[in-house]
This record gives structure tokens, sequence and C-alpha cells, in this order.
């Protein structure tokens, strides 16, 4: 099987957890894309949703799926969502598609992250996919020192600005062994909006595309 075709297969599976009647919080990225596809099937079936991104809510307007803002609804029962990495205690580095705080956000609200995976998603530790900070265009070169102290080696991905009129750093050469204290750590930094480490509040439902079928795990 492709990597689409799991990543596929996940979304597809990921249906399952949606509720009736309910707005639910939909993540970013392709795997995202292939739920936000299957979710249009259902778009009768559920009240609307909350977007995590401006093209993910470019997205389910054109499948005709009701958008809320995050502002007129107090709770989510359910967010799906991609990663790019997860680990064996349902950590996650998130934010290559540079979706991260609004990610987080929606999240934040969320009773249950259901999180889509392929198989390559899955990690022993965090940290060989760069991990993604949001910082304020003016304290960039700031921040990359104060994570460069943290024995990282940030980047600047330039040219890209997030829904946030923010810059992405993306660390490198971090094996993250305690992600919930660095996750805290980056985020006390002076100047950075979020990281992308999803520690503190990970995935609660792992949906895993393997060659096998889809692999489901509850933290
Ligand atoms: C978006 O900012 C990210 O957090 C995505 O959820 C993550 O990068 C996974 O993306 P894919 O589903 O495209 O692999």
């Amino acid at each position: 099987m492709t990597q689409d075709e799991l990543k596929q297969a996940v979304a597809q599976a990921a249906l399952a957890y949606v509720p009736e009647g309910e707005i639910i919080g939909v993540g970013t990225g392709s795997t995202a894309n292939f739920f936000i596809d299957g979710l249009a099937g259902m778009r009768d079936r559920i009240k609307g949703a909350v977007a995590s991104s401006e093209a993910s809510a470019k997205r389910l307007a054109a499948q005709g799926i009701r958008l809320f803002d995050l502002n007129e609804v107090e709770h989510l029962s359910v967010y799906v969502d991609g990663a790019d990495e997860i680990d064996g205690g349902f950590c996650m580095i998130k934010g290559g598609g540079v979706a991260l705080t609004r990610e987080k956000i929606v999240a934040s609200v969320a009773g249950r992250f259901v999180c889509i995976a392929d198989a390559s998603k899955k990690v022993a530790v965090l940290g060989r996919f760069p991990l993604p900070v949001e910082v304020i265009p003016l304290a960039r070169n700031a921040v990359a020192r104060q994570l460069v102290a943290l024995g990282g080696r940030p980047v600047w991905r330039e040219g890209v600005v997030t829904d946030n009129g923010n810059h992405i750093l993306d660390v490198h050469d971090l094996a993250i062994t305690g992600p919930v204290a660095l996750e805290a750590r980056i985020n006390a930094i002076v100047g950075v909006v979020t990281n992308g480490l999803f520690a503190a509040r990970g995935a609660d439902v792992l949906l895993l595309g393997t060659a096998d079928g889809v692999v489901s795990s509850t933290r």
C-alpha cells in the first residue's frame, strides 16, 4: 500500500469516532484532508466543524460542512488530526504543516484527541522530525539562541508565515526523551507562541495505518 492509501484508510476509520449531531474539531495536513473528504459523506449527520487552519476551513467549506469559530464553542467531544511523529506514550510532534498553534488550541477543548497516522509516523523517541516552534517574528533570533542553548539546531523556515502572522523555527538534533518537560521549557521562552510538542495533551486514540490494516490503540 502507498503512504497515501494508508492515510486514506486511517482517515476513513476515524469517521467511526465522529459523534452524530455534534461539532467536531478538525486538524490540518494531508491525512486530515482525507478525513475532511470522508466527513463530507456524513455532513448532514453532524452540526459542523471547528477548523485548525485556514486551509482546513477552506476545504471543509468546499465540502459543504458548516464552520464554527472556536469562540462560539465551549467543548468538543472529538478532535481528529494527523501527526509528524507519535511515540509509545501518545506524545506527538506536530506542525510540519505550520498549523501547530491553532491545532493545539482546538485540541485543548476536545474531550478526545484521535490521531490518524501512517506507520512511518510511529517512533520510539521523538525528534528525528525537526520540532516546529512558532515565534513572534521580532523574537526569531533571540528565541533561536535559546533553542541552541537547549541543544537544538533551529532553522528558520524562510518564506513561511503562519495563519497567525508568525514565523517557524524547525529545531533539528533533539532527542526528546522528556517531551512533557521540553514542551513546557520551550513554551516558557519569551517570544515563543507554541511549540509542536503535543505531550501535556497528547493523543487519546491512535489509528495507525499499517500494511496489515488500521491498528487502533488507546492511551
Ligand atoms: C500540521 O501543522 C501538522 O501538525 C500535521 O498534522 C502533521 O504535519 C501531519 O501532516 P500529514 O498528515 O500531512 O503527514
